[in-house]
């Protein structure tokens, strides 16, 4: 049993779709969670920039005494995670995208995902898609965009929707019928998504599978909070905390800036 928070880190306000999945399953937890917006997006840095955000990001999480550390972002998990767990002790519970279960669920033969081009085009990307979906067609889509809008609060934006038809007309060219979100930031999605997709697409992300994760190690770890009856829930974010505050749209979770 630990009474030490949760660390959880973004390049900015996507992760939170990660913490709304975690605080779902462990309402007792405490959590500190970093949304790196001055930074963002990760998605166009080199590896060795995204390194040294998750660095920087990690290091404020262990000052807080974080206990457990969520990297609640595809970018810096591909890029960054085995770095970040060869350098810090504390566990660390990473994203990726859910081509596992899309590969192995797909009818037609091929899968879309939208993610970042640093999660595209990171080696640990390659070596999972080459794994579990080479039998299949993967249609990969850049969000060149997305990550933007998002963060500057048009997320129901004609923009929005002009950008996801661009990038979805390619995959339903290739008749896939799953889309795989590869990104945190795009679950808050999933409402424009369903209304631009035939219904026979599916849509899956990692969230509730990171939260079960998270779960899991700190049970076998016997770090869990059960009894903690009033979770301090932290937000910080080094840019506007106005979207934060919306997406989170909470009165129990204290939301601040911060410089980091
Ligand atoms: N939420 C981040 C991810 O999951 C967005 C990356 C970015 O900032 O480009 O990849």
């Amino acid at each position: 049993m630990s009474n030490s928070p949760i660390g959880i880190f973004d390049s900015g306000v996507g992760g939170t779709s990660i913490w709304k999945e975690i605080h779902r399953l462990l309402p007792n937890e405490n959590t500190i969670y970093l949304a790196d917006s001055l930074n963002a997006p990760y998605g166009p840095k080199g590896a060795e920039q995204i390194k040294a955000l998750a660095k920087k990001n990690t290091e404020l999480l262990l000052n807080n005494n974080c206990k457990l550390i969520v990297v609640a972002c595809n970018t810096a998990t591909t890029n960054a995670i085995d770095y970040l767990r060869a350098t810090y002790s504390v566990p660390f519970i990473g994203i990726e995208p859910a081509i596992k279960p899309a590969a192995l669920q797909t009818q037609t033969n091929a899968i879309g995902i939208l993610a970042t081009k640093g999660t595209l085009t990171s080696a640990l990307f390659s070596n999972t898609a080459a794994r579990f979906a080479a039998h299949i067609k993967i249609v990969e889509q850049v969000g060149e965009g997305i990550v933007e809008l998002i963060e500057n609060g048009q997320l129901h934006s004609q923009a929005m929707k002009t950008l996801l038809l661009k990038f979805l007309d390619p995959m339903l060219k290739e008749h896939i019928d799953y889309l795989v979100l590869g990104c945190t930031h795009y679950p808050y999605l999933v409402p424009l998504l369903t209304e631009l997709l035939p219904s026979h697409v599916k849509i899956i992300d990692s969230g509730a599978a990171v939260a079960r994760q998270t779960k899991n190690i700190l049970s076998d770890l016997r770090l869990l909070n059960t009894l903690n009856a009033t979770p301090q829930l932290h937000f910080f974010s080094n840019r506007s905390t106005k979207v934060l505050q919306t997406l989170l749209n909470s009165n129990t979770c204290t939301i601040a800036p911060l410089k980091f």
